[in-house]
């Protein structure tokens, strides 16, 4: 089964075509995956303009399409369906994508998905890993920070979530506070690096709270008034270290709570945990989440770097599970600024956080 894949929520505008095996094996053999970062277009802002953003998808996307069939060897007719974000994430660029890939399907006939950023993300772990349902996800991005049981396409219990800021936005207001570029997630890892962690002492939120949600705005205040007046590079790497440490503090304290419901309810199965998005590409927070893991019994997995961050072949694949699983769309389907993955919990339970790429669910 052959899926084309588009991503054009954020600023990346990216086309993939993943094969993946009939029925619910894992696994997907990524044949085309091409990105084109806006990151150029974005920087001396400081962070994305969301019409600038769709503009620019809008002016790649057609070639990247172009792109991704060239590197596969593929003709249209040669994919089994196309995919698209359908959301959650700044309205404009997700139009285009969604168009664009109804646009293919319209002509040729095919199958038409939407899908859901996050059950991209959700799912983007067995691209490149052996990884059966169910697991446990931590979804940390630029957008959010969840933990969720994962079943299938489409079926997904929200266990936690952020209570105000998302993680990848902590890293990215902190390299702002350190005069480091966009984004900043991997500047502030690369800094770090050679820092003392220990040097500056930062609040530790949600630390023995009940639940598994998470907060960052209280770090985020007090990275910056430490910041304040923070000169030399040596103090910079600190207060780098500082914040990577007690962002992946939070992090592993939350998630051993989540695993120890998970553990409860999945009794006698067994225990997968899995870390994706944006910032799971960090080394320290991955570190702790295999510490963490290993100290409750579960496997601990994550997609290759590259399908960490936005990328269009968690779309292709997400696509194709979807497609194996019967759930196409039709052509009249929406694109959608919010678009919760478990709706119940999100209207049981809304959060306030709308993080700086606008709404995202
Ligand atoms: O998943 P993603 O590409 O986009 C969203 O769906 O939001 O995540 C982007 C976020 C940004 O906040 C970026 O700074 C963060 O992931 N990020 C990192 C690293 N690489 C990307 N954060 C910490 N360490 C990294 N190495
Ligand atoms: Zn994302």
């Amino acid at each position: 089964m052959r899926v084309l894949g588009i991503e054009t929520s954020c600023d990346e505008t990216a086309v993939a075509i993943v094969e993946a095996p009939a029925g619910a094996a894992p696994g997907g053999l990524i044949l085309a995956n091409v990105v084109y970062s806006q990151q150029t277009e974005h920087r001396r802002f400081g962070g994305v303009v969301p019409e600038i953003a769709a503009r620019a998808h809008l002016e790649r996307i057609d070639g990247l399409i172009e792109d991704a069939l060239t590197e596969a060897r593929l003709g249209l007719d040669d994919l089994d369906a196309v995919a698209a974000t359908g959301g959650p994430g700044l309205i404009g660029g997700v139009m285009v994508g969604v168009m664009a890939a109804k646009g293919l399907a319209f002509a040729r006939n095919k199958p038409f998905l939407a899908i859901n950023h996050l059950e991209g993300h959700a799912l983007s772990v067995r691209l490149t890993e052996e990884v059966d349902f169910p697991y446990l996800l931590l979804l940390v991005s630029g957008g959010h920070c969840q933990l969720l049981t994962v079943r299938g396409p489409g079926d997904f219990t929200r266990l936690g979530t952020t209570i105000d800021d998302a993680v990848g936005e902590c890293f990215d207001k902190t390299a702002k506070l350190l005069g480091l570029g966009f984004p900043g997630g991997p500047a502030v890892e690369r800094l770090a690096k050679d820092g003392d962690a220990q040097r500056f002492t930062l609040p530790r939120p949600m630390w023995r709270k009940p639940g598994c949600d998470f907060s960052f705005s209280g770090l985020k205040t007090a990275a910056a008034r430490l910041a304040e007046g923070l000169t030399a590079d040596a103090d910079k790497r600190d207060l780098a270290a500082a914040v990577q440490a007690a962002i992946a503090r939070q992090l592993a304290e939350r998630t051993d709570r989540a695993m120890v419901a998970y553990a409860h309810e999945h009794e006698g199965r067994d225990l997968r945990f899995v870390v994706a998005g944006g910032v799971a590409a960090n080394g320290a927070v991955r570190e702790l989440l295999m510490q963490t893991a290993a100290q409750r019994g579960f496997s601990f997995a994550a997609p290759a770097l590259a399908y960490c961050t936005d990328n269009a072949a968690m779309i292709a694949l997400a696509g194709a599970e979807r497609l194996a699983a019967g759930l196409t769309d039709g052509l009249d389907a929406a694109a959608r600024p919010r678009w919760p993955l478990d709706a119940a919990a999100a209207l049981a339970n809304p959060t306030h956080s709308f993080g700086r790429k606008g709404a995202k669910a």
